[in-house]
């Protein structure tokens, strides 16, 4: 069994529906960004705020590249994880990339509060921006896609269709 990749904006519900999935199919859950956070001893804010975006993007796609080499996980990435084309290149083709595509209000009002350092440095104008940049990403790596705020529950449910398992 190949790895199953969940990407979506942040707040799609990525992580919760990747734990419900890992359970359902007994399958390992990764997270890319508790990863990322393992290794580096920081946390996400840490990293933003003492080193920047871009050295962050290159945590992010070390971790992306040593994960794609894992089999059989289930795989939480991070919002902007696979809207770079370095990240998409090294993942497998035989894994299956799955787009939560949960509308933007929706996101927005999960994380307006959270103190992520994407949220915190951008307007909800130029957050909606990004979403609907980001959204074509998602749609182009993907070869599933959950539309719309369903419950953790049943997205997983509805994955677990698409794979015929
Ligand atoms: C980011 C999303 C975050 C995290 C980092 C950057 C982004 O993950 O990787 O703060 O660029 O969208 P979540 O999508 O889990 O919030």
């Amino acid at each position: 069994m190949n790895n199953l990749i969940l990407c979506g904006f942040m707040g799609c519900g990525k992580t919760t529906v990747g734990h419900r999935l890992s359970r359902l199919l007994s399958m390992e859950y990764l997270d890319l960004d508790a990863e990322i956070e393992i290794e580096s001893g920081l946390s996400i804010p840490e990293i933003f705020s003492q080193f920047g975006e871009d050295h962050f993007r290159d945590l992010e796609h070390r971790a992306i590249a040593d994960i794609a080499k894992r089999i059989s996980c289930v795989v939480s990435t991070g919002g902007g994880a696979l809207t770079f084309a370095r990240n998409v290149k090294v993942i497998s083709p035989q894994d299956t990339v799955i787009f939560l595509d949960v509308p933007f209000e929706v996101c927005y009002d999960r994380i307006k509060d959270t103190g992520r350092p994407i949220v915190a440095s951008n307007t909800k104008d130029q957050m909606r921006q990004l979403y609907e940049k980001r959204r074509s990403a998602y749609l182009a790596a993907s070869s599933c896609r959950i539309s719309g705020a369903v419950p953790a529950d049943e997205a997983a449910n509805a994955i677990r269709s698409h794979l015929g398992r």
